[in-house]
């Protein structure tokens, strides 16, 4: 197998930050490749399969949560901040995972849960048998009930995943105490990040990776870990998305003091060598919000969740595109661009939805939004076309690029997202981007074991997409993302200068990117193409008009 990579590009010149213009390949463990056959992926799978993304082109990796937890959130609740969870292997099998992907050229970047903890974790356990008002109740953020014997909840707040965000404790004595605060499940405490105790504690877990080797942190939840004070009443928006998104002054989402954070943990990663990088996850409804976190003393990236969140509409993608090529080179940082993640519905389904789903709810059987599945892989593979072609840094997740649409028909008795649980099975939930991938069409679970097993039930439609099957069609959805990974490279599109062009029918997206012209159709009447000989197309073209639904890059003849 041939890579287009060379470890040399990890020496990295001073100045020359990776993160500018990296494509960053999301990684969700125990769904990519499980080498012990116990049903869910590991890092000795994980090492075993990165071959295959050197081949696919990738400048670096992002793994979800693979530290000590109970699982509740499938490792968003972390009980050991330093440690490997005995699921996912050793550190042993970590040093070895990253010692592969840095000779294969592949940055590593692992994900930071500084907002809560698990309920396991011994610091919260400490808090359970302690007083109120001790050191260990105010590493979290615990307060007395209301009512005449504190039986209701210090606020009104609702959690992420459904019900109050607030649970009652029983005091070591075995009287009803105190309640705290978790935005996600009740087994995901907040920490108080007021607490010096808590900020010196993390600055250890940033060292204790970065020493490691790793090139930066995912750093979940970055919005939300600072509480207004007074912890005011708050009702949402009914349309509202609950990670956040509001146009409003949320008090637990985007609070001023979150920053003072960041700024702090940039002088941790400077003291390191190698450009290593801070991305937050701050769910925020306008580029220009989101910027506030990729200031230039503060993280280097921040998802552009504005982006992934604009519908398949060329008014709104114009919008979109300008205001965060505006916004984030403004302050210093690179945009950057997603279109999936472990927690929203995958886009080659998402695209094409009869009716909105909200970020976070999913799809299911009964759902009222279902995709067409056809139009949504053909909408998804533009859309692909389209992002990689910007300037800037762009994340993909894992089975993007073989085109996996979202699974909805899990049976019930499967499912296994807390908010499937939380919401009394209204609100399917997340469960249906994070089904196990497939590799091989004729191998046990299409190659994700050897046993067959996996932890959420894999389609039989998904042999078609195994990357075996894809990797030998030219015209695959896998074909189509390695030739827009190595032309992207080629042509220098992560740093290139970026001009919208002008005379086009308003549902066409058309921009100069660099040496590339991009031609996007995003509405239903067929465009007819500019000069130019095509590089790439999400679709076969015929002749020189393109399709609806179709995106393209063209060279100057
Ligand atoms: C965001 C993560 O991406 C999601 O999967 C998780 O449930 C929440 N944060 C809570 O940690
Ligand atoms: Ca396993």
């Amino acid at each position: 197998m041939t890579s287009t990579h060379d470890a040399s590009t990890l020496v990295t010149a001073p100045g020359s930050e990776w993160w500018r213009t990296a494509v960053i390949y999301q990684i969700y463990p125990r769904s990519f490749a499980d080498a012990n056959g116990d049903g869910i992926g590991d890092l000795p799978g994980i090492t075993a399969r990165l071959d295959s993304l050197a081949d696919l082109g990738v400048d670096a990796i992002w793994l979800s949560p693979f530290m000590v937890s109970p699982q509740n959130d499938a490792g968003y609740d972390v009980a050991d901040y330093c440690d490997v969870d005995p699921l996912f292997g050793t550190l042993g099998d970590f040093d070895a995972m990253l010692a592969k992907a840095h000779g294969l050229g592949i940055r590593v970047i692992v994900d930071l849960v500084p907002n809560h903890s698990s309920d396991q974790h011994v610091w919260f356990q400490q808090a359970l048998a302690a007083a109120p008002g001790s050191p260990e109740r105010a590493r979290y953020i615990f307060r007395d009930g209301k009512g005449e014997n504190g039986e209701l909840p210090p606020n009104n707040w609702e959690s992420v995943f459904g019900g109050g965000m607030w649970e009652r404790i029983t005091e070591a004595d075995g009287t009803p105490g105190q309640w705290y605060l978790h935005i996600f499940d009740p087994s995901q405490a907040d920490f108080d990040w007021t607490n010096p105790e808590v900020q010196e504690y993390f600055r250890g877990v940033l060292r204790f990776w970065l020493d490691r080797g790793v090139d930066g942190f995912r750093v979940d939840v970055a919005h939300g870990m600072i509480k207004k004070d007074g912890l005011p009443d708050y009702t949402p928006p009914a349309d509202g998305d609950s990670m956040g998104g509001e146009d409003d002054d949320v008090p637990y989402w985007g609070q001023p003091g979150v920053h003072d954070i960041y700024r702090d943990w940039h002088q941790v990663l400077a003291e390191y060598d190698g450009d290593r990088a801070l991305c937050a996850e701050a769910w925020l409804p306008t580029p220009d919000k989101t910027a506030l976190w990729v200031r230039p003393d503060e993280m280097h990236q921040a998802f552009n969740f504005p982006y992934l969140m604009t519908e398949w509409d060329a008014a709104a993608l114009r919008t979109v595109i300008t205001d965060s090529l505006r916004a984030f080179p403004a302050v210093g940082a690179p945009a950057t661009w997603v279109l999936s993640n472990h927690d929203v519905i995958r886009h080659a389904s998402r695209l094409a939805l009869t009716a909105d789903s909200p970020q976070g709810e999913g799809i299911g059987p009964d759902s009222a939004a279902q995709p067409i599945p056809e139009l949504g892989l053909r909408r998804a593979r533009a859309a692909s076309t389209v992002m990689l072609a910007l300037p800037g840094s762009a994340y993909i997740y894992q089975g993007e690029e073989l085109g996996l649409p979202e699974v909805i028909d899990i049976p019930d008795d499967a499912r296994q997202d807390p908010t499937w649980f939380r919401t009394n099975h209204e609100k399917y939930g997340r469960d249906g981007c994070r089904v196990p991938i497939p590799w091989e069409a004729a191998a046990p679970a299409y190659g994700f074991n050897t046993t067959g097993d996996a932890w959420l039930p894999q389609p039989a439609e998904w042999a078609d997409h195994a990357r075996d099957v894809e990797a030998a069609d030219a015209d695959s959805t896998l074909s189509l993302y390695r030739t827009l990974l190595a032309e992207r490279r080629a042509h220098l599109l992560g740093s290139a200068p970026f001009t919208w062009l002008d005379g086009f029918a308003d549902d066409v997206l058309a921009f100069r990117s660099g040496d590339v012209t991009v031609i996007a159709n995003v509405g239903s009447a067929p465009v007819e193409l500019p000069a130019g000989r095509i590089l790439v197309a999400s679709e076969p073209v015929d002749g020189r008009t393109l399709p609806a639904d179709t995106a393209v890059w063209l060279l100057a003849d």
